[in-house]
């Protein structure tokens, strides 16, 4: 299966950065042979579009909503993604069920939604310092998987990317060991709950605290496909060394 290494930009970079960060990054991988993924803020899609056209690098947006169209100020539908060249999107991101309240029913829409229109999703999923020291780990992240998943065509791409919260941004990233132990667990709850085929063709990303210096270490797990990087891909430099390492 080819890796799959995703930014998430999250709330960060103007338009006229978006296209710096393009124009430099695209010369550092020019011989990768990995997939990339570049999640800007919705306003730099445009920007990444033409500044990426032809490279192979992909793009994708941090969220969507669940409708086609109407009366849902702020939002943005799948249709406005597709039209934009958007290959995936992130769905589930802990930050947006944390801070923006979403449940797994929202979540569950969107990945629904995302797919019937041909787009990739990229579902996060995790647990919390909490959670991981009452041990209920596989408890939480098989609920969310469970939720999102349930009744999806196993001839769909969907990417799951494992996410610990208390990983994420803290510069505290689960040991390779403890990352592989989830990536497996998640790969069963795929296998039962679709099939071994969609188990075993869905890369399973893991996201937290992803740096130059562990990724390697990650990627070498068996059921480690890709990752999922914040801070560290808001520079060319240190996305690039992630991508290439
Ligand atoms: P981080 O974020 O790499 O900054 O920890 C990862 C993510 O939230 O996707």
């Amino acid at each position: 299966m080819k890796e799959v290494v995703v930014a998430n930009w999250k709330m960060n970079k103007t338009c006229a950065e978006a296209r710096s960060f393009a124009k430099n990054f695209k010369e550092l991988v020019r011989e990768r042979n990995r997939e990339v993924v570049i999640c800007p803020p919705f306003t730099s899609l445009w920007v990444l579009q033409e500044e990426l056209k032809g490279t192979g690098i992909k793009i994708g947006a941090q969220d969507v909503f669940y409708k086609d169209w109407g009366a849902y100020t702020g939002e943005i539908s799948p249709p406005m993604l597709v039209e934009l060249n958007c290959e995936y999107v992130i769905v589930g991101h802990s930050e947006r069920r944390n801070i923006l309240n979403e449940t797994d029913e929202i979540v569950r829409k969107k990945l629904f939604c995302a797919v019937e229109h041909g787009l990739v999703p990229i579902l996060c999923v995790g647990e919390k310092l909490e959670e991981r020291e009452r041990g209920e780990t596989e408890k939480v992240v098989e609920k969310q998987l469970v939720s999102a998943l349930k009744g999806i065509s196993e001839d769909l791409k969907v990417v799951v990317a494992y996410e610990p919260v208390w990983a994420i941004g803290t510069g505290k990233n689960a040991t390779p060991e403890q990352a592989q132990e989830v990536h497996a667990f998640i790969r069963g709850i795929l296998e039962g709950l679709v099939s071994r085929d969609f188990s075993e063709k869905t890369p399973i990303l893991y996201g937290g605290s992803v740096k130059p210096e562990n990724a390697k270490a990650l990627l070498s797990q068996k059921d480690i496909n890709g990752l999922l990087v914040g801070g560290a891909s808001l520079n060319p430099e240190s996305f690039a060394r992630i991508v290439l390492c």
